[in-house]
């Protein structure tokens, strides 16, 4: 299956003229993709920065935005709403404070599929509801900008209220930039399946083998700090990752010595990939497509929020880190830094 790829050249910026563009939020996206889209030539005055009186106000007035507080105020007068707060508030947030106030012909622009795809977000069927959701954080959306470009981004049209949805979100990813470089029709079940399959099933999976391949080389004599270099610290893995961006996920390998080459090529043809197949399908289906993820999630959001133990994120950290692995990396750093 190909996905059609859009350009700056399938876009018209006319469709945004006289719109009043409201970014809900100035953070890692929201500041860059507002900046982008005003230097793509939409009208200061056009643009609201709706955020609470916190240090990325600050930020978003210090650069020249109109910033309000009252998001019901600022989204009475929004013809275009990004929303780009972090995506455990959005619902609480949108569905109490903006939605009751949106026109009813306004576009809601995410730039994560979860809360669309889990029907968390409360829109009226009249809206357009459209996914841009740029793969790269918000410093490199704003510098590749900046540099004139582009940077991969996935668009959809999830709800076409106005018969217009496709054509608002082809200018809006214009505006931010990201069409420059080809913006690839997605959607948000594919955005929210990948993205959370990657999380859930894939690196996992990876923290598993650095760990276990830890404890069985730790065990065969092997010192914490030689394996600690070997396996992450010497940044070899990212530069592979590198590497396989630029080259190839295969032709990379070309990189390595020969002995290098042979054993990754053929351990890994060797290795009957069925077992693992079956529990990533298992994952993807049982735990991400279901919703049983999702609705796990929403019980323990408020607790994300807590101190200490009652935080489960905490728990979940203190026990990965009493792991072989976490606690040999502890006693390396302190030794380089000199504490030991
Ligand atoms: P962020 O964490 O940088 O958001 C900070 C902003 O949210 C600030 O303006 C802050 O005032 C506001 N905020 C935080 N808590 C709030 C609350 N309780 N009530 C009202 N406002 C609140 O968010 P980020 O990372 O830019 O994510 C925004 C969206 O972009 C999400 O949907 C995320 O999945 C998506 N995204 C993020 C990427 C990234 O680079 N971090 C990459 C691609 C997509």
């Amino acid at each position: 299956m190909s996905a059609k790829i859009y350009y700056d050249i399938d876009a018209n910026l006319d469709v945004l003229k006289d719109k009043t563009i409201m970014f809900l939020g100035f953070g890692n996206q929201g500041a860059a993709q507002a900046q982008n889209l005003r230097d793509s030539g939409i009208p200061n005055e056009k643009i609201i920065v709706a955020n609470r009186a916190d240090s990325y106000a600050e930020d978003a007035k210090s650069k020249g935005f109109n910033v309000v507080s009252d998001f019901g105020a600022a989204a009475k007068d929004a013809d275009v709403v990004f929303l780009l707060i972090p995506d455990q508030v959005q619902p609480r947030v949108f569905n109490t404070e903006v939605a009751p106030n949106l026109k009813d012909t306004a576009a809601i622009v995410v730039a994560s599929g979860y809360n669309v795809f889990f029907k968390l977000l409360n829109f009226k069927p009249t809206q357009d509801v459209i996914m841009v959701a740029p793969r790269m954080i918000g410093s490199s959306v704003r510098s590749l900008y900046v540099k004139g470009k582009g940077f991969p981004c996935f668009i959809s049209s999830e709800q076409d209220g106005t018969g217009k949805a496709l054509e608002i979100a082809l200018a809006l990813s214009r505006a931010i930039g990201a069409t420059k470089a080809g913006a690839i029709a997605s959607s948000v079940r594919e955005e929210t399946a990948m993205d959370l399959f990657a999380e859930q099933a894939l690196w996992p999976n990876v923290i598993m083998l650095f760990r276990e391949a830890f404890s069985v080389l730790k065990e065969a004599g092997c010192s914490d700090e030689a394996l600690c270099y070997e396996m992450w610290m010497s940044k070899e893995p990212a530069e592979i990752f590198e590497r396989a961006a630029e080259d190839g996920f295969i032709q990379q390998l070309k990189h390595h010595s020969t002995v290098s080459q042979y054993g990754q090529l053929n351990g890994a043809l060797n290795l009957d990939g069925s077992a693992m197949r079956e529990h990533f399908k298992n994952i993807l289906y049982n735990q991400v497509l279901n919703g049983k993820f999702c609705k796990e999630f929403s019980a323990i959001e408020e607790d994300l929020e807590k101190e200490g133990d009652a935080n489960p994120l905490n728990v979940l950290y203190q026990k990965s880190e009493a792991s072989e692995l976490g606690q040999a990396e502890k006693r390396v750093r302190a030794r380089l830094a000199g504490l030991l």
